[in-house]
């Protein structure tokens, strides 16, 4: 977990630097916790600029933000609450509203956030996007089957998962950024981490694979338990 926080200070100074701003979408769920957490302790905290920075979700629960099932409380909780970001930087997923006017709105924000995205083909390119994957192959609000998986236009899509709806950004958004971060613990997604780390071209089930940015990387955060020990693939 240190090298990935190291690796977003890094980031962050490379972004500020170069472009006086670093766009950081958040990835939800419990992993990153402890992520958050470093980046505000004594350590982190003071090697970045937190005024330049803007955070936003690569996905959110349909729930009010003081939820527990809140990816922005969580955050909140760990890492905002702690370090000097302008409000006006936090771009939250409005869980509480109505799915469909939330995606909507999130297209808004990002629209007003990012000046060169203005249609549809030129999607936000985020400087940095944390991911995390689930042991079906899901990533942020991506799940296997979903029929956002195949959609080309919208930045942001509403889904149901069960009986909840959740907020994700689409492909077109995490593949036009320039570096994606998958932070992947456990023994049990080390399966599932073979399969999309050898997953060859389309049509494979599992959304993680789908991530494939056209011009940025994808770095792999992976602790012992959870890396691969062979590979298979689709
Ligand atoms: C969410 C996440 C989701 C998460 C994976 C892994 O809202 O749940 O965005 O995509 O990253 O499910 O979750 P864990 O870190 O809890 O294993």
């Amino acid at each position: 977990m240190r090298a990935l926080a190291s690796h977003v200070v890094e980031r962050a100074r490379t972004a500020i630097r170069e472009r006086g701003r670093f766009t950081f979408a958040l990835a939800g769920g419990s992993t990153p916790k402890e992520l958050y957490e470093l980046l505000a302790s004594p350590e982190f905290a003071p090697l970045v600029e937190w005024s330049r920075v803007e955070f936003f979700w690569g996905d959110e629960r349909c729930v009010p933000p003081s939820s527990s099932d809140s990816n922005y409380r969580m955050a909140h909780e760990a890492l905002l609450s702690h370090v000097p970001v302008p409000p006006s930087q936090i771009h939250r997923m409005a869980g509480e509203l109505a799915p469909v006017t939330a995606a909507e709105g999130y297209n808004d924000e990002l629209r007003r956030a990012f000046p060169g995205a203005q249609s549809p083909e030129t999607p936000p390119s985020f400087d940095l996007i944390l991911l995390g994957m689930g042991e079906d192959g899901h990533t942020a609000s991506l799940f296997p089957g979903s029929p956002a998986l195949r959609e080309s236009k919208a930045w942001t899509c509403a889904v149901q998962k069960g009986d909840q709806w959740r907020l994700t950004l689409t492909f077109p958004v995490l593949n036009a950024a320039r570096e994606i971060a998958f932070l992947v613990t456990g023994a049990a997604k080390r399966t599932m981490l073979e399969n999309v780390l050898s997953a060859e071209a389309e049509g494979c089930p599992w959304p993680s694979a789908g991530v494939r940015p056209t011009q940025g990387r994808v770095t792999w955060f992976v602790d012992r338990d959870a890396a691969p020990q062979s590979s298979t693939g689709c």
